[in-house]
């Protein structure tokens, strides 16, 4: 398994700094490799510095944006212009949109076009890959309907890496006070090595929002070039020492997961303050 690099910025404009680079790295490497690069974007808001800091000068102009894809790992079941849903802050944040309508992404091409751009991260809005939640509500399709498209939109799109799961190239994790990653929550079905690559969750009851949510199985992130956990505040320093170091399962901690080589942990210290040394 190996061990996580773990970095510790000194607060959470270090941390955004210092992501930002790892993203930018870590997108222009894919693009040079491949032409194109796929990154799977987190909710909460420990990213939103990271979000803003990427939307603006000078690392909105360091990478040919219009060929990277924006995924999610997860979202609350909500339209895409409710404020609690993850597009709405990546709307609000990186992409500088504030009037996406609830459009699935096929009806956004029509209203756009592929390669208009956007402002913020001049991303087309055809690259930006939100949950269909919106076409569900209004077909009377239910959340399992969304995940089972959004797996196979993942499936077609991106290249097959780890146990053939979609690879991305970046993937941005936060954890929960409970450790959870993604909507994975303790004891979750999604942390099962057959989970589906995407499904429903019910709403949690102990952590708020509290709206039905759909995930990534974390067994996704296996197939990933870059992850990087994103964790900032004293309110989480606890959950980081057992996450790294405690003697806990995945079921219990699901961020433990993580725990392994190829994952980058960037903590500020605050977050870090009870890692050994
Ligand atoms: C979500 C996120 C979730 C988040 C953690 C941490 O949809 O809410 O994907 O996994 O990353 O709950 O949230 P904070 O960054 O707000 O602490």
């Amino acid at each position: 398994m190996g061990e996580p690099e773990v970095i510790v910025a000194r607060d959470l404009d270090d941390l955004a700094a210092r992501a930002a680079e790892r993203v930018v790295d870590g997108l222009a490497a894919a693009i040079a490799g491949r032409g194109r690069a796929d990154i799977a974007l987190s909710g909460g808001s420990t990213p939103v510095a990271l979000y803003r800091r990427l939307a603006v000068a000078p690392w909105r102009d360091r990478l040919p944006w219009e060929q990277v894809r924006l995924w999610f790992g997860d979202e609350r079941y909500v339209p895409i212009d409710h404020p609690d849903s993850n597009m709405f802050l990546a709307q609000q944040t990186l992409l500088g949109r504030s009037s996406y309508s609830s459009e699935t992404r096929e009806a956004a091409r029509g209203a756009g076009g592929p390669g208009e751009p956007v402002v913020g991260i001049p991303v087309p809005a055809v690259n930006v890959h939100a949950f269909a939640i919106g076409e569900a509500l209004a077909e009377g399709h239910d959340a399992a309907w969304v995940a089972e498209r959004y797996a196979a939109d993942l499936a077609d799109e991106l290249p097959a890496g780890e146990g053939g799961d979609p690879a991305f190239d970046v993937v941005l994790v936060g954890m929960g006070p409970d450790g959870h990653i993604l909507s994975c929550f303790p004891g979750s079905p999604a942390l099962a090595d057959d989970a589906p690559v995407c499904l429903a969750v019910p709403a949690p009851t102990h952590i708020a929002p509290h709206h039905p949510r759909l995930t990534l199985a974390p067994r996704v992130l296996r197939a990933a070039t870059t992850v990087l956990v994103l964790v900032s505040g004293s309110g989480k320093a606890t959950i980081v020492r057992d996450a790294l170091g405690g003697d806990v399962t995945p079921e219990q901690l699901p961020a433990s997961v993580l725990r392994r080589d190829g994952v980058t942990w960037m903590l500020d210290e605050a977050a870090a303050a009870l890692l050994p040394g």
